[in-house]
């Protein structure tokens, strides 16, 4: 499928010293240690696609956000220890993504061997998409590949202005997978399509949702923010949060749903709690009778029956946000639930942003989705229809 541009996999990298942006923002403990390595594990076959081909591969990602300080714990140190393991070759990291060491290092490696730059957000002209650095980034190199999708929405010098300054440039095989997986979903969807859109806020997802009622046959809404839909209906929803901000959102979003001819869900049950806390009292309540002082912390079981039905002639199912607070497990139930009715349809399915992919992880069922997307923000805004600087820079 075209995506309009051009993929490492078609370029001659013989011999070629490559600069490859890479998304290795991975999570750390309070002990530096890399507590998800899924980042560096799925740009794996691009490395492997320029080392095979004899390339000098250099990878450059931003890790945190150090706003343009050199902030010791945001080392990418740690990622470039576990890369080496994962590659089985050493990995050394070059002390700054710039200046003349680094530039020397770049300029000893040989055919097969991989560098790992320090961190890009140490330098603050990375985020301001600065011309004069990314030249700087640019100058060692005969080839610019990108690879970081999950990074593909930020216009910064690394995936932007970098671009300016190497005649060819390209991006991998992650950024490949993802687009194409995406393409797949919304341009041309096996129907019936139907989007699943959870989380805490309908203000973060204003434009996702209005974007995803001109091209999905049935939209579910579940996680906190379903109730923000009840409060703008006019129901009471107790001590739940909702977004007083956006209740005239969801009523647009509704009427839109309507106009557009599509099915729309909401929950038909919660799991409400006496108070915000893993321990506290819980029932099962209708929508309509969440009791005062309580709170929905979770969709209840027969929201998920329905939810279930509604997916049962699926063909493509594209899911993001959870849809309670699973990270306490007495509201865990309604989010894993719908994990698996996902997992075991035949659908395609792709899921990616927010929490959604911690989720599918902690139920065990990540190897029976279609596609878990690496983005966060990146995949909200390709959702929304965005256009993301990061690969429009490479067309
Ligand atoms: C992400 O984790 O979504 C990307 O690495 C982008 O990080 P940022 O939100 O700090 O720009």
């Amino acid at each position: 499928m075209d995506t309009g541009i051009r993929y490492i996999d078609d370029i001659d990298c013989k011999g070629k010293r490559i600069l490859m942006r890479v998304d290795f923002n991975v999570p750390l403990d309070e002990g530096g240690n890399i507590t998800d390595d899924t980042r560096i594990r799925s740009v794996l076959p691009t490395i492997n696609c320029a080392l095979d081909q004899g390339a000098m591969v250099v990878l450059a990602s931003h890790l945190g956000r150090p706003k343009g300080k050199i902030v010791p714990e945001m080392s990418l140190a740690p990622v470039a220890k576990r890369l080496g393991r994962l590659i089985e070759k050493s990995v050394p990291l070059a002390p700054d993504c710039v200046g003349e060491e680094t530039k020397k290092m770049i300029s000893d490696m040989l055919p097969g061997h991989v560098l790992l730059l320090e961190n890009l957000r140490f330098h603050p002209e990375e985020e301001e998409n600065d011309e004069e650095f990314g030249k700087q980034l640019a100058e060692p190199f005969d080839i610019y590949v990108n690879d970081a999708f999950a990074t593909a929405h930020r216009a910064h010098a690394s995936n932007v202005a970098v671009t300016k300054n190497v005649k060819i440039h390209c991006a991998g095989l992650l950024m490949k997978k993802e687009l194409t997986y995406f393409k797949n979903a919304m341009d041309r969807p096996a129907r019936p399509l139907v989007a699943i859109i959870g989380g805490k806020k309908v203000s973060d997802k204003i434009g996702i949702l209005k974007s995803l009622c001109d091209n999905v046959d049935k939209l579910i809404i579940g996680g906190a923010m379903s109730v923000t839909f009840f409060k703008a209906l006019g129901y009471e929803i107790g001590n739940s949060y909702a977004e007083d901000d956006a209740m005239e959102t969801c009523l647009e979003v509704i009427d839109l749903a309507r106009e557009k001819n599509l099915k729309f869900y909401l929950p038909i049950d919660f799991v409400a709690a006496e108070e915000f806390s893993a321990s506290a009292e819980t029932k099962v309540v209708p929508y309509q009778e969440i009791p005062t002082t309580w709170l929905a912390l979770d969709i209840g079981p027969a929201t998920v029956t329905l939810f279930s039905e509604v997916l049962h002639n699926a063909k493509t199912i594209i899911w993001n946000g959870p849809m309670g607070v699973f990270e306490m497990d007495a509201f865990s139930r309604g989010t894993f639930d719908m994990v698996k009715h996902v997992a075991n349809s035949y659908a395609l399915t792709i899921v990616g942003g927010g929490d959604t992919d911690v989720a599918v992880h902690r139920a065990g069922e990540f190897a029976k989705m279609s596609y878990i997307s690496t983005g966060g923000g990146a995949f909200l805004e390709i959702l929304e229809g965005k256009e993301l600087p990061g690969i429009t820079a490479l067309k």
